[in-house]
């Protein structure tokens, strides 16, 4: 009763300064925005993966490392360059490593060693650990998953994330397959999931409903589909 108690204090804390944070950085508008979407918010999420390749060559040469905490660091610290969207996605990445879910790894450019991007990856114990059974699915042996990929917006669409030798560095370590979420609305995402050759497994809803976040599958595809149809719904719509 009273560990229950300590729990649903410890998460309002939690949730008010994220609260703060948000108003701080991203802005009166994107707070408001945010926290009607914890009150009442529905996002579709692809659930999709593949076998773990190798990169396409590269148009702006990076190198992919684990991350050290003075990266992590250096990343957020990119904050004040970004766009009020850009601060609050990276708030939420902060958010989850705060709570330690997942390796992280990032991406720097050669010539000047500059952080560009990061992801983390997330492994069945890391799920465990953070306790998010409930949000995540289960990850056979070999299977791992890159979560809260962020690429920051001077260096989008030059090719970083689908040049990452994140594949490589994963295969050594014994990977196979990798999963994901994504927003079904995500143009940049599904572009490099059909390049890929990623498939899609699932349509999952993510529902919050104060400040609660629940999953429920609304399909499932089997065998996985291509991510090509989801595009080109949403290249329909906004024609
Ligand atoms: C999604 C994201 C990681 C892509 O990073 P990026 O380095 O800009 O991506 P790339 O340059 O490698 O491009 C990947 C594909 O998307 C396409 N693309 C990139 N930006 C695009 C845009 N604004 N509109 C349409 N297509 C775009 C590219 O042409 C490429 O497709 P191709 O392989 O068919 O040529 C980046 O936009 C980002 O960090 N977004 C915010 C956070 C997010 O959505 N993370 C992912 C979910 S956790």
């Amino acid at each position: 009763m009273i560990s229950s108690l300590r729990d649903k204090a410890r998460r309002a804390v939690s949730v008010i300064r994220f609260g703060l944070l948000t108003l701080r950085y991203a802005g009166l508008r994107i707070a408001l925005q945010k926290l009607g979407h914890q009150l009442y918010g529905r996002t579709v999420f692809l659930y999709s993966g593949g076998n773990i390749n190798p990169s396409p060559p590269p148009r702006i040469l990076t190198i992919t490392a684990r991350a050290t905490e003075e990266d992590v660091q250096e990343m957020f610290a990119q904050m004040r360059n970004e766009s009020n969207a850009g601060k609050y996605e990276l708030l939420i990445r902060k958010w989850y490593h705060e709570r330690g879910l997942g390796t992280p790894y990032v991406q720097k450019t050669t010539d000047t060693n500059e952080v560009c991007s990061i992801r983390w990856v997330v492994t069945s114990e890391d799920i465990k650990k953070a306790g998010f059974e409930n949000r995540y699915p289960e990850l056979r042996e070999g299977e791992i998953m890159f979560e809260n990929t962020y690429v920051l917006e001077r260096f989008r669409d030059r090719g970083i994330h689908s040049s990452s030798n994140m594949g490589e560095l994963m295969t050594g370590l014994g990977f196979k397959h990798n999963k994901v979420f994504i927003a079904e609305d995500n143009i940049p995402q599904l572009h490099y999931m059909i390049r890929r050759d990623r498939r899609v497994y699932a349509r999952v809803l993510e529902r919050h409903f104060l400040f609660r976040v629940t999953r429920k599958t609304l399909e499932q595809y089997d065998p996985p589909i291509s991510a090509a149809p989801f595009l080109e719904k949403i290249s329909g719509d906004s024609t």
